[in-house]
């Protein structure tokens, strides 16, 4: 299954999957990198892969739809199947859903629907929530909404965000593997 990893940030995601794909557990390869941040460390992880990269500035494009344009171009010359978002920053609008339809899915900080938008861990922390966890979801118009694929319990460690930080990004990286590995069976 060929695959566009979408990041704005560390991109600790794309590597855990590139490298259960290099493990052999997950069937797919990464194509593309997509990011909307020409500084985001996610482009140094992709190079150290040798794996190709489409970074953009949405300011240079007169809207949404004429930067989403772009980005199905890039994408439609590597061949690529699925959208996988992790930690992509901006809402996805209907030039891209339409372009792949029920074949982009994001991963989320939360047990959607609680917590979406911004700072998922955060808001969990500061609600006084004992369990959050990471969602697995196709994308939809919306921000964190759409059919949940998958979902992991995590319990908080109280007044220790770090702490709590780490157990969701492990969590995150077992649960965004082993959920496209069944979505890429089927
Ligand atoms: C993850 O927590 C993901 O759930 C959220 O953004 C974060 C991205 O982390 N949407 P990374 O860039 O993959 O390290």
């Amino acid at each position: 299954t060929k695959i566009a990893v979408f990041a704005s940030g560390s991109g600790s995601n794309f590597q855990a999957i590139q490298e259960a794909i290099l493990r052999g557990e997950l069937n797919a390869q990464i194509k593309l990198v997509v990011t909307d941040k020409p500084d985001a460390f996610v482009l140094e992880r992709a190079q150290n892969f040798q794996i190709p990269t489409f970074a953009f500035q949405a300011k240079n494009y007169e809207s949404k739809a004429h930067y989403e344009r772009e980005i199905i171009k890039q994408l439609r010359d590597k061949e690529v199947e699925w959208i996988v978002l992790a930690g992509y920053m901006r809402i996805i609008g209907q030039t891209l859903l339409a372009a792949f339809p029920k074949r982009i899915v994001n991963i989320h900080p939360s047990l959607l629907p609680s917590f979406p938008g911004k700072d998922a861990i955060g808001q969990a922390m500061e609600h006084g929530v004992k369990i959050t966890g990471v969602t697995v979801h196709f994308v939809d118009e919306g921000m964190d909404t759409g059919p949940i694929l998958s979902q992991a319990a995590v319990e908080v460690v109280e007044g220790d965000r770090e702490a709590t930080e780490k157990r969701i990004h492990e969590l995150e990286h077992e649960l965004y593997t082993s959920t496209l590995k069944k979505l890429f069976e089927n």
